[in-house]
């Protein structure tokens, strides 16, 4: 393992920002007419425009170089022969096989995982069809119009946001509810909404004991066995599970037949490919489900084989590091010109965020650079009207990823004419800015990256593609940062904290004295206001 400064590209890579740095990103298009075109990539469904960076050919060939000293392509071909890469947790990381083809062979321990993976999806179709036609009923006998989904992070942000961008495929009869938070009104809010007798909740959790989910999911059972006076028949037909735990998921009563099975070397936030998926197949039925995970089949295929100088997912996570590591910039702004994909950004923050937000290597050394950067982000346009102003004119800059779609999902010629315009128009203020010495209010400095991801439309398909160009776009930079890009240690910490002092916010235990003052003053005001 050598740190990032140890590469022989590195100290090239310095001198050439430096040296590129005189010259405005518009200047570098001044130079070089034909930079669009060697500045962007055209897949099938989609092109990544990625010339409105401050970089040039030069800088592509660096990266690539430091790519290929980091020992990028080993480390990528170690996550598909299904190596335990991800060592803290002993496991292999292989999320790519849940969409493997049904023919592919996709080893781990010697085994091939995929019969397994293709036997959960044939169950979820035939579930999905059962349910979709309304040959599975609820408990007295009527259709099922409501899906809620209990899961938190991996369990609820790949799912909710895939449910809503494919928002124009759902079943008509079907709505479906995402649950996350333990905080009341969520459920609660959801509950109210329902009637018993035509939900069906999906308890999603890989492990089966996160906190939030089983709170959850107690109360939601005790909310239907109320409704059917006690008797627990009706469990079977309300609940189902997508785990890994098969003992917990019984315990809690869900029949084995109900339960959606993955496995451990399926990260959390890697999860919507699996059984975690199945509020998507519901909703949207087994084929276009399987349109999806073709998309992320066509970009896995890509990584693994494309030169890296051609290649999306390697461009972008070099591009990243570009800006983190020689650019100083904090964070990433990421802006879907597209309403259905509201939950883009935060499917992204916890990908990006909980791979590499990372402070040691995988020595245990610290990293000697700044890893993941801050994501943040909101559907274009409305952010044009919050935070944009930020973007163009505060001292920081922040690149951001702009996504829109050529054709529209829905309405008029006339409303995504405006929408692409404002979209295109938004990524070239951000770089030519204006002049404007004599009100300095009106002046823009321009100058600021930007990336623009052109969907064809969004379909099942291109979301696939997206969501898993980003998954390899963080692996590759966790490759070059040497962080274990897999496990997310930085979350255990609070949950025990909170578990000591439920107790005592609740009054069934005594203060901790040896708290620290501030938390224990909060806890002894929230207790007197209890009482
Ligand atoms: O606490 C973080 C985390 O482990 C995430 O990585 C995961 O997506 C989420 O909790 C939910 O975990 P589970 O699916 O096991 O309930």
């Amino acid at each position: 393992m050598t740190d990032i400064n140890q590469l022989s590209p590195w100290p090239l890579l310095k001198a050439h920002h430096q040296k590129l740095a005189a010259t405005p990103l518009s200047g570098l298009f001044a130079q070089d007419t034909a930079r669009f075109d060697k500045l962007s990539l055209r897949l099938p469904g989609l092109l990544a425009d990625y010339s409105k960076n401050h970089i040039t050919e030069e800088t592509v060939s660096l990266l690539v170089s430091l790519a290929r000293a980091a020992g990028l392509e080993k480390r990528r071909d170690a996550m598909f022969a299904g190596e335990r890469i991800n060592q803290t947790e002993n496991r292999a990381v292989l999320h790519t096989a849940l969409r493997a083809a049904a023919d592919a062979q996709m080893m781990v321990d010697g085994e091939n995982v995929v019969p397994a993976v293709q036997k959960t999806l044939a169950r979820m179709g035939q579930f999905s069809e059962a349910l979709r036609s309304g040959a599975w009923t609820g408990h007295s006998g009527k259709e099922i119009t409501d899906i809620v989904n209990i899961g938190i992070g991996g369990s609820s942000l790949g799912p909710q946001l895939v449910c809503e961008a494919l928002g124009a495929f759902h079943h008509p009869r079907l709505r479906a509810h995402y649950v996350a938070n333990v905080e009341a009104s969520d459920l609660g809010g959801t509950l109210r909404r329902i009637d018993p007798e035509t939900t069906l909740f999906i308890v999603a959790s890989k492990t089966f004991t996160t906190a939030e989910t089983m709170q959850n999911s107690h109360i939601a059972r005790d909310w239907l066995l109320a409704h059917y006076k006690d008797d627990s028949a009706s469990v079977a037909k309300h609940f189902v599970a997508a785990s890994t735990n098969t003992s917990a998921v019984a315990a809690f009563g869900i029949a084995p037949e109900n339960m959606f099975p993955f496995q451990d070397w399926v990260g959390g936030r890697y999860s919507v490919w699996s059984s975690i998926g199945l509020s998507v197949m519901l909703m949207v039925g087994a084929d276009k489900f399987a349109e999806f995970l073709s998309g992320a089949r066509d970009m896995d295929a890509h990584f693994k084989t494309a030169p890296f100088e051609k290649n999306l997912p390697v461009l972008l996570g070099l591009l990243g590091l570009w800006h983190r590591n020689l650019c100083n910039y904090p964070a990433l702004a990421v802006i879907p010109y597209h309403a259905a994909l509201r939950r883009l950004p935060a499917f992204l923050q916890q990908l990006d965020m909980e791979s590499n937000g990372k402070r040691v290597m995988q020595d245990g050394k610290p990293v000697p650079v700044a890893t993941g950067p801050i994501i943040f982000g909101e559907p274009g346009t409305d952010a044009q009207h919050s935070f944009f102003q930020w973007l163009h004119q505060s001292p920081d800059v922040v690149p951001v990823d702009f996504i829109v779609c050529a054709k529209p999902s829905d309405g008029t010629a006339a409303q995504h004419s405006m929408l692409l315009a404002n979209c295109l128009a938004q990524s070239a203020a951000l770089m030519t800015g204006q002049n404007n010495t004599a009100e300095p209010h009106r002046h823009f400095t321009g100058n600021r990256p930007s990336t623009t991801f052109l969907l064809d439309a969004l379909t099942p398909y291109t979301l696939g593609l997206l969501l898993s160009m980003y998954e390899h776009k963080v692996f590759v930079q966790g490759v070059l940062w040497c962080v274990n890009s897999f496990d997310q240690w930085g979350v255990e910490l609070g949950k025990v904290l909170a578990k000591g002092l439920e107790p005592e916010i609740a009054g069934t235990a005594s203060p901790d004295t040896t708290r620290d003052a501030s938390t224990a003053g909060l806890v002894a005001h929230i207790r007197s206001q209890s009482t």
